[in-house]
């Protein structure tokens, strides 16, 4: 993302807490009627009639729960004497077992996020189902775990957040969709979540409505989905569109899964990231489309063993990008990353490093492979000298950016800028940086720049086009191996 970087943990769980705080207050006296969820066969329904769940013991009403309610106040769904373990999954229908209305008016908050908590209850597996031919109206909403069994939300439907801005809960301006805690979830199924973002985009504070920044708090918009503190999670098949900001944020997780999910928002859309990753190890990102206004998957701080295969970026946008890291003089550590078999059209940027001056820590061991450029302005790019305002002061400091290879990146490139583009901080060059088989050629017209690389060694090992002789042969005299501050692991 361009505009906002990450708040500490500290502040964001505060806020989460607040979040849920705030979720529960908010539906006090107005859940509606659980009570009418009557036993109920459907052919279309999962589980076979004798499966234990809901249609065995529906949910009584009872008052919200809050995000963790102990687990004593389950409606323990007693397994039918019958059940042959045939097939174990309960569904939680959030229609038929729940109350949801569906027809996009009503608010179905209260009727999902019961059917969450009673599913998470539950030792068993669950599948909470948001079915096809409905639209859920869903607002800012936490789904807690840990949970008792595993848990899937399956969406065939459609989830759309509310759309004006007005409505949204003062403290709850940056999430829409949460989950905290919730180890081993699955989102999934062959609907739509649609974050209604085009009024937040339009708010006068906005920077490209002139409004200046988004720091200051009083533009923050929700990000759609948050994984937050949650282990093992995917998310596969979805579409996913409009977030009022990025679509998908994961911070503080560990093993995550993302798959044939699509991603639309238009290209003017500010800050409307697809997939955001920090704080978080072991992340699978394949198969998926993305076509926003921002990056197309961005990588922050403390973030490491991360592989993205065959994902399509654009058009629009501002392709993949690790960072931006090290702003206010902060550590950052991001390693492993691994982006294959991509295809990036029309963005601002293919595949980019960005980082502050006056930052510490590093990014290393970061391969680019087979990334094919549909007309992009800056195919290759490294920026140590990322600034958004037009006074960053110089630094002596900064993160090292060290043991990146691009090796068939190959395309097109728009000649407003160079295709190439290594600008490596004064205080710590760039180093270990190699290319092979890079081949890019402009869209229309004729190449207007070389290649430009400031302080940076590394090394071609084949030809490259268009030529790539600015490189440093060799490591820097005096090498980053002593410098503790950028040290990370
Ligand atoms: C069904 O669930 C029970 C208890 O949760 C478990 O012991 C059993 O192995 C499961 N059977 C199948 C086929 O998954
Ligand atoms: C993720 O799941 C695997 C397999 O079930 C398990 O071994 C691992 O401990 C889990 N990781 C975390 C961080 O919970
Ligand atoms: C790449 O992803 C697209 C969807 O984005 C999918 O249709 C295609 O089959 C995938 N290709 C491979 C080789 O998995
Ligand atoms: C790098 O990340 C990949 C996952 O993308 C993982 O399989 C591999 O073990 C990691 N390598 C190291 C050295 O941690
Ligand atoms: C920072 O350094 C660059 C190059 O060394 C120089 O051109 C620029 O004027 C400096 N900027 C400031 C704010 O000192
Ligand atoms: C250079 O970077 C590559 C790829 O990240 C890595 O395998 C290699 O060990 C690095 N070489 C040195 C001398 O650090
Ligand atoms: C650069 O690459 C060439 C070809 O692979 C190799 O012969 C040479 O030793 C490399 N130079 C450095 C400094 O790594």
């Amino acid at each position: 993302m361009e505009l906002i970087t990450a708040r500490t943990s500290a502040i964001a769980l505060l806020l989460l807490l607040s979040l849920a705080v705030l979720c529960n207050e908010g539906v006090h006296g107005r859940h509606h009627h659980h009570t009418k969820h009557t036993k109920h066969n459907s052919a279309h329904n999962h589980p076979p009639a004798h499966a234990p769940g809901p249609r065995h013991g529906p949910p009584r009403p009872r008052p919200y729960s809050p995000p963790a309610p102990p687990p004593s106040s389950a409606p323990a769904p007693a397994p039918g004497p019958d059940d042959d373990g045939a097939d174990n999954v309960t569904v939680y229908d959030v229609v038929k077992d729940f109350g949801a209305v569906g027809d996009g008016v009503a608010d179905d908050t209260d009727a999902i996020k019961t059917a969450w908590d009673t599913a998470c209850q539950d030792a068993g597996s669950g599948v909470v189902l948001a079915a096809a031919g409905h639209t859920f109206l869903v607002r800012t909403t936490v789904f807690t775990g840990p949970c008792q069994g595993s848990v899937a939300i399956q969406v065939d439907g459609t989830i759309v957040a509310p759309g004006d801005p007005d409505t949204w809960p003062a403290s709850s301006k940056r999430n829409w969709l949460v989950f905290y805690q919730a180890h081993g979830v699955a989102l999934r199924g062959m609907g739509m979540i649609d974050g209604k973002g085009h009024k937040w985009w339009d708010l006068p504070c906005k920077p490209h409505k002139g409004g200046g920044s988004s720091h200051g708090g009083l533009c923050d918009s929700p990000v759609a989905m948050r994984f937050f503190m949650s282990n093992n999670v995917s998310v596969h098949g979805l579409k996913v569109q409009n977030s009022p900001e990025f679509h998908f944020r994961f911070d503080q997780c560990r093993g995550v899964a993302v798959s044939d999910l699509s991603i639309t928002s238009p290209a003017d859309s500010p800050n409307t990231d697809g997939i955001h990753v920090e704080n978080t190890q072991d992340v699978h990102i394949t198969n998926t489309l993305v076509s926003n206004g921002d990056d197309c998957v961005s990588i922050g701080a403390g973030t490491r063993n991360v592989h993205i295969e065959n994902v399509t970026c654009g058009p629009g946008g501002h392709g993949i990008s690790i960072g931006s890291l090290g702003k206010a003089g902060s550590r950052a550590c991001v390693a492993n990353i691994t982006v294959r078999d991509a295809v990036i059209r029309r963005s601002d940027n293919g595949v980019r490093i960005k980082t502050w001056q006056g930052g510490s820590g590093s990014v290393s061991a970061v391969a680019f492979q087979n990334v094919r450029m549909d007309a992009v302005r800056n195919p290759i790019i490294i920026d140590q000298y990322y600034c958004l305002s037009h006074s960053c002061e110089n630094s002596t400091t900064a993160v090292l950016v060290s043991g990146v290879t691009y090796a068939g990146i190959r395309g097109t490139y728009d000649v407003r800028s160079p295709p190439i583009h290594f600008g490596c901080s004064d205080a710590v060059p760039c180093t270990n940086i190699t290319l092979a088989d890079v081949e890019l050629l402009p869209a229309e017209g004729q190449r207007v720049d070389d290649p430009f690389c400031w302080n940076v060694y590394g090394n071609a090992t084949t030809p490259t086009v268009p030529p790539m002789d600015c490189l440093i042969e060799g490591v820097p005299r005096h090498g980053a191996e002593d410098d503790t501050s950028l040290k990370c692991y």
